[in-house]
């Protein structure tokens, strides 16, 4: 059926054109223990709170550099906040560095040493960590078959179904969640999520979507639309 079909096609996709030249993307392995997983959630949480505001290319630098000086979530609790905020300088939003800051704070000294394995408790405990970063790390590093929301997706999702709501109402937002939440399969739910999201940050773009270089177009309501209405207006209407 079409759901089956969106996620295959999008997962073969991903798969063939994810860029791999980001340090916090990495394959995940069946071995790893908790104490892996734990450094994993670290990293992952660190690249999803400055991607929230940079793109890729400038996080890559400044995430370097940031687990050079910071290589654990002990190292980053045990810091100095100027010399977080010195290694933030030039991201903005200087309140996520902190808040990075403090979470770790609270994981080392509250929680033993290990960051929450799911996305509930991930949100709930972990100051700074809203709806979005504990998706990302929950589906990304533990497998967690649990949705993400960000701009990229609602694009993905709105053109795919051609919902026209307003996405600045938070009745649209919650159906994007529920949308993105019925779409998420159980197994590699961290790659369906960063497929989609890769998928409206390289192809399924604000302006000029590259709709024939689209995993998903056969199934894009927004595209039969747009070529339906191209059909009657070449017969004259
Ligand atoms: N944007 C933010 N986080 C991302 C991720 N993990 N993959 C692709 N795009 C993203």
């Amino acid at each position: 059926d079409e759901k089956v079909r969106v996620q295959e096609n999008l997962l073969k996709w991903y798969q063939a054109e994810k860029r791999t030249n980001m340090p916090w993307r990495k394959e995940n392995d069946k071995s790893w223990d908790a104490k892996v997983l734990g450094q994993r959630a670290y990293e992952v949480w660190v690249s999803e709170i400055m991607l929230q505001q940079t793109q890729v290319a400038t996080v890559i630098e400044y995430y370097n550099r940031w687990m050079t000086a910071f290589p654990t979530i002990q190292d980053l609790a045990n810091a100095d906040i100027e010399k977080v905020n010195s290694l933030w300088a030039g991201l903005g939003y200087y309140s996520r560095a902190k808040r990075l800051w403090e979470g770790a704070q609270k994981v080392v000294h509250q929680l033993g040493e290990l960051l929450p394995n799911n996305a509930k408790e991930l949100q709930s405990e972990i100051p700074g960590v809203g709806r979005y970063t504990a998706g990302a790390i929950a589906s990304i590093v533990f497998g967690e078959a649990t949705p993400v929301v960000d701009g990229n997706v609602i694009r993905v999702i709105a053109r795919w179904r051609a919902i026209h709501a307003d996405p600045k109402k938070a009745k649209t937002v919650e159906l994007f969640w529920d949308i993105a939440g019925s779409m998420v399969p159980e197994s590699n739910p961290g790659d369906f999520n960063q497929a989609m999201m890769e998928l409206g940050a390289q192809i399924c773009t604000p302006q000029n979507p590259n709709c024939v270089g689209c995993p998903i177009r056969n199934d894009c309501k927004a595209l039969n639309q747009l070529k339906h209405a191209q059909e009657l207006s070449k017969m004259g209407f």
